[in-house]
């Protein structure tokens, strides 16, 4: 008898990923963690930190507060080298694990995304970005970010200016912030956004009992981790159900395979694992061999054919 070796492969937005899983922006310093494992032989491509036009300081200290056994918050404020240096030192540097590198940007104005899309195509390193994700998400930001992502035509215009010239494939990652977030993936889509990214953080507070203030020095700041599961998948869920014919990127509290097959099955062609990896950088290598267990014993040829099932 002959063992049938099931597929990770997917195809997505024109992108071939030789697995589903992905790392969430600004989670996982790859070429580090390359030398505890090869990535290459665990996930399908590298997202970087989200880059601005030029190099952010990011917010005051403290910047991250664990929140035992839920997750984290987060508020590092786009802390990040600015696109030029990102561009010449970074791009090469995660070109050469071996696996697509998908470029996360954001900008103050639908203009600076335009200027930074330019930039980006004209640099000599174009060529070794296979994707964008337009971060329309983040939370601990005066401008741009979740201030862009939360209004419909913003962030059909934001997208409008990036895809008019940009020939890669964009994805639109969405706040979960918002009251109806799949009118939000409609403008993305309208936008030219070949598919979508599932959630970011959801807006939290946490307080310091023996200050008795805010433990974070903005108030409000990202939340992360396993509570917000549930939330993230009812956003798949909801823009599958919607726009079934757009890859859609699961993410928010994914810890191990049967989270994975859930955003999966949910929707999502391609999954971003996050702030599990601060506590266990080698994950991935669990999920994947997990991944292949599920799909072995379920007799699957390929992963992929779990995309959306629970919705047939
Ligand atoms: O604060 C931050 O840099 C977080 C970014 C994000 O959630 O997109």
């Amino acid at each position: 008898m002959s063992i049938v070796v099931p597929s990770l492969s997917v195809s997505a937005a024109g992108l071939s990923f030789h697995s589903p899983l992905l790392n969430a922006s600004g989670t996982f310093n790859a070429p580090l963690f390359n030398q505890l494992f090869p990535l290459k032989e665990v996930m399908g491509g590298i997202v970087t930190k989200t880059v601005t036009q030029n190099p952010q300081a990011g917010n005051l200290q403290p910047r991250t507060t664990e929140l035992p056994g839920i997750g984290m918050l987060n508020s590092i404020g786009l802390q990040n080298p600015g696109l030029a240096y990102t561009l010449a030192t970074e791009i090469p540097e995660l070109k050469a694990l071996g696996l697509p590198v998908i470029l996360s940007i954001s900008a103050n104005s639908s203009a600076e995304f335009a200027q930074m899309t330019e930039a980006m195509l004209s640099h000599p390193h174009a060529t070794l970005i296979d994707a964008v994700e337009l971060n329309l998400s983040c939370p601990n930001v005066a401008k741009g970010g979740i201030h862009f992502g939360s209004a419909a035509d913003s962030v059909k215009e934001a997208l409008r200016a990036v895809t008019g010239i940009c020939p890669k494939p964009v994805f639109a990652k969405l706040t979960p912030n918002v009251s109806d977030i799949v009118s939000i993936g409609a403008a993305a889509i309208e936008g030219g956004a070949a598919g979508l990214t599932a959630i970011n953080t959801v807006l939290g507070v946490a307080i310091d009992i023996h200050q008795k203030k805010p433990v974070m020095p903005r108030v409000s700041a990202g939340y992360s981790g396993p509570g917000i599961k549930p939330i993230a998948l009812h956003a798949v869920w909801n823009l599958h159900k919607h726009f079934p014919e757009t890859p859609i990127i699961g993410v928010g509290g994914i810890s191990n395979a049967q989270d994975v097959l859930e955003f999966i099955m949910a929707g999502a062609s391609l999954v971003q694992v996050g702030t599990i990896c601060f506590r266990h950088p080698t994950i991935f290598k669990s999920i994947q061999a997990d991944l292949q267990a599920f799909c072995a014993k379920d007799r699957l040829d390929s992963v992929s054919a779990l995309t959306g099932c629970a919705h047939r």
